[in-house]
């Protein structure tokens, strides 16, 4: 029997993934960059059971919700068809972000999953190999792999994994507007706005080139142009996903006054953008001078937190039987 024990942070996205070209192999439909944070760690144990007839996993302390334990089933069977194992496994997951602030997220989830299960298992992988992996649970988990910036490449089964990318140093103002659980899930929206929006191929080539333009500017250390581009890229996603039929409408108008204050707060000589994920909470990206300036103006809108850049996923511990 062996157990392993893996700690990931979640990420946000300066250039957003939506939709996918493959639901299957989780391919995206384009490429996309993120910041894996510096706060609400997930740590996951992954311990083989030989004599389990199936998969358990524990959240925070409790059974997990049937259809969670479903689909972490479904990636440890993904994992094992790799290990040539047929060991069922218990799986227990303590996720450190505040209930509803949207950073619960499955890429934390699945980054530490996947950290834990290739190690119990014995599936000897790489940073790449790793984020390849972590994909196949949720497509942004590939990032939280991944240490502060992540490009990941939107590739093939073989090449779709993020790597580090260098960028100008920069902090993030969450805002917490609103705790509640979201209507539809990011998968479900995400299908929902290939099959039906009419705008959503419109969407991939201008976040492929959103992304060409945004890793040139991260190359180059600019944050303003960072800044430009992940505003723009957060507002033209929200577009599309309300161009689904039925429409869903993530921001709300407690999130979007976030974006008005910044914007407010930009003419004011203050640079700060706005970036929100599919949740009505909103993201302001900052220099880190600037940070506690933006979360202080920003407070009265909703709860702030400044976080900035984290660690990639991680072993913590690892336990082998004789
Ligand atoms: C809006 O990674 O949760 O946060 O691959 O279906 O699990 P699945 O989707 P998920 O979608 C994240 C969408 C987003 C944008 C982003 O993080 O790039």
């Amino acid at each position: 029997m062996s157990a392993a024990t893996a700690r990931a942070h979640p990420n946000i996205a300066l250039v957003k993934y939506w939709g996918k070209r493959d639901e299957e192999l989780v391919l995206p439909a384009a490429g996309s960059l993120s910041l894996t944070l510096d706060a609400f760690p997930t740590t996951t144990t992954v311990r083989l059971d030989p004599a389990a007839r199936e998969d358990s996993f524990e959240l925070n302390g409790d059974p997990a919700a049937p259809a969670q334990t479903a689909r972490v089933g479904r990636f440890l069977d993904h994992v094992r068809l790799r290990a040539g194992s047929a060991v069922s496994a218990r799986v227990s997951s303590v996720n450190e972000a505040p209930t509803g602030a949207g950073l619960a997220s499955s890429a934390a989830g699945f980054a530490a999953l996947a950290t834990a299960a290739a190690s119990a298992y014995g599936l000897p992988l790489d940073s790449a190999g790793l984020s390849r992996l972590a994909r196949r649970g949720s497509g942004s988990a590939a990032r939280s792999i991944v240490p502060g910036l992540a490009v990941w490449h939107a590739g093939d089964d073989e090449t779709s994994f993020a790597e580090p990318i260098a960028g100008p140093a920069m902090r993030m103002v969450i805002v917490t507007v609103d705790r509640s659980q979201k209507p539809v899930s990011s998968r479900e929206a995400m299908r929902r706005t290939a099959l039906t929006s009419p705008f959503h191929g419109a969407w991939a080539v201008s976040a492929e080139s959103s992304l060409r333009a945004m890793t040139a500017a991260c190359r180059a250390g600019d944050f303003t142009r960072v800044g430009r581009i992940a505003e723009s890229n957060a507002l033209r996603m929200h577009a599309v996903i309300q161009s689904a039929d039925p429409p869903i409408r993530y921001l709300t108008a407690r999130g979007t006054a976030v974006f008005d204050e910044v914007e407010a707060l930009r003419r004011e000589g203050l640079e700060a953008y706005a970036t929100a994920d599919a949740g009505p909470n909103v993201v302001a990206i900052v220099r880190p001078d600037d940070a506690d300036d933006v979360a202080a103006r920003l407070a009265g809108l909703g709860a702030v937190q400044v976080v900035g850049p984290g660690p990639g996923a991680r072993l913590v511990s690892q336990e082998e039987d004789a």
